[in-house]
């Protein structure tokens, strides 16, 4: 549905997209994440053909974006950064508007306009001026003006920035409940709205594809993935630790918190290899009689993975 080959954006000298390659079938909801100026924004631009890429293509549903580029925006709802929209229009106007502009038949026009006002709940404003409602409301506006022609493709640039944890979470329902039938590519830098939303994630960085695959594999790139958090209230950190490195699941063991002498220690058991560790240090502490007070296996860090893979310069 999307095939993005070699997609390349060259400002002045510098290139803002780099040669991007990447498919994306129905069903998918692909997050596209990267730090501020990672080349997001231009690669759904030139996706949804407001810009022309500097070399590469993208074909949406079969038809060449640059080649093609109404056939190909038929198929698209976008929701540009910041979803811009005319502030001195209602949300009816709009969306007639809009409808005309997409040239729908008046009745498909006026079941399709019921239908979006009713997904995204925006039934108590359409006829208040746009730039007298909430961020929330005008969000929701702008999601229903990019997928009144009902699109099979759905592009939205940061669909949650700027609104509050309520209305953040409504928009990812929103986009949850659009997500069986169709192809959604959004970009965030929130990278729980990622585990939240997306069966997919790439991160770019200076325009760069530096990571694509799911958020589980993200999250098990992280160095504490899979690792054993302890706390004990009756043993002290060197013991405790020199008897963790003692078991072979265990590669190293790092001490977060207690002072010599002290009997109230935090660790952090690593593994050596894949070998799950909870079981053997479970068996442990009960050997030891240690008073555990806390036993977690640690899923990652998604913000550790992030700045990982962001800031390693010239990685692939
Ligand atoms: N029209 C433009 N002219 C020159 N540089 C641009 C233009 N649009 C974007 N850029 C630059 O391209 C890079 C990528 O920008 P953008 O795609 O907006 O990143 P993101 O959306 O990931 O934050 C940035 O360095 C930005 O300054
Ligand atoms: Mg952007």
């Amino acid at each position: 549905m999307i095939e993005i080959q070699q997609l390349t954006k060259v400002f002045g000298t510098r290139p803002a997209v780099d040669h991007v390659t990447f498919n994306v079938q129905p069903g998918e909801v692909l997050g596209f994440l990267g730090p501020n100026g990672a080349g997001k924004s231009t690669t759904m631009k030139m996706i949804t053909g407001f810009l022309s890429p500097t070399s590469g293509g993208a074909r949406i549903c079969g038809h060449e974006v640059t080649q093609d580029p109404i056939a190909a925006q038929r198929c698209i709802g976008y929701l540009p950064e910041g979803a811009p929209l005319y502030p001195d229009m209602t949300p009816t106007s709009l969306l007639r508007f809009v409808s005309e502009a997409r040239s729908m038949k008046r009745a498909r026009a006026q079941e399709r306009t019921d239908e979006v006002v009713a997904l995204v709940g925006i039934g108590s404003v359409m006829s208040q001026r746009i730039d007298t409602l909430s961020k929330g409301f005008k969000r929701r506006v702008g999601l229903a003006a990019a997928i009144l022609h009902d699109p099979e493709v759905l592009v939205l640039d940061e669909p949650t920035d700027g609104l509050d944890p309520n209305q953040k979470e409504e928009v990812r329902k929103l986009i949850r409940s659009m997500a069986k039938d169709k192809v959604i590519v959004l970009s965030t830098h929130i990278l729980e709205e990622v585990e939240a939303v997306c069966t997919r994630a790439i991160i770019i960085s200076e325009g760069r594809v530096l990571f694509d695959g799911t958020p589980a594999e993200l999250r098990a790139r992280s160095a504490t993935h899979g690792a054993v958090a302890l706390h004990l209230g009756n043993t002290q950190a060197e013991a405790a630790s020199a008897a963790l490195s003692g078991l072979a699941e265990v590669g190293r063991v790092e001490v977060l918190e207690g002072s010599p002498g002290e009997e109230l220690v935090r660790l952090r058991a690593y593994a050596a290899g894949d070998a799950p560790l909870l079981h053997s240090i479970t068996d442990l502490a009960r050997s030891k009689n240690w008073d555990v007070q806390h036993l977690s296996v640690e899923r990652g860090s998604l913000d550790e993975v992030f700045r990982t893979i962001t800031t390693q310069t010239g990685a692939q």
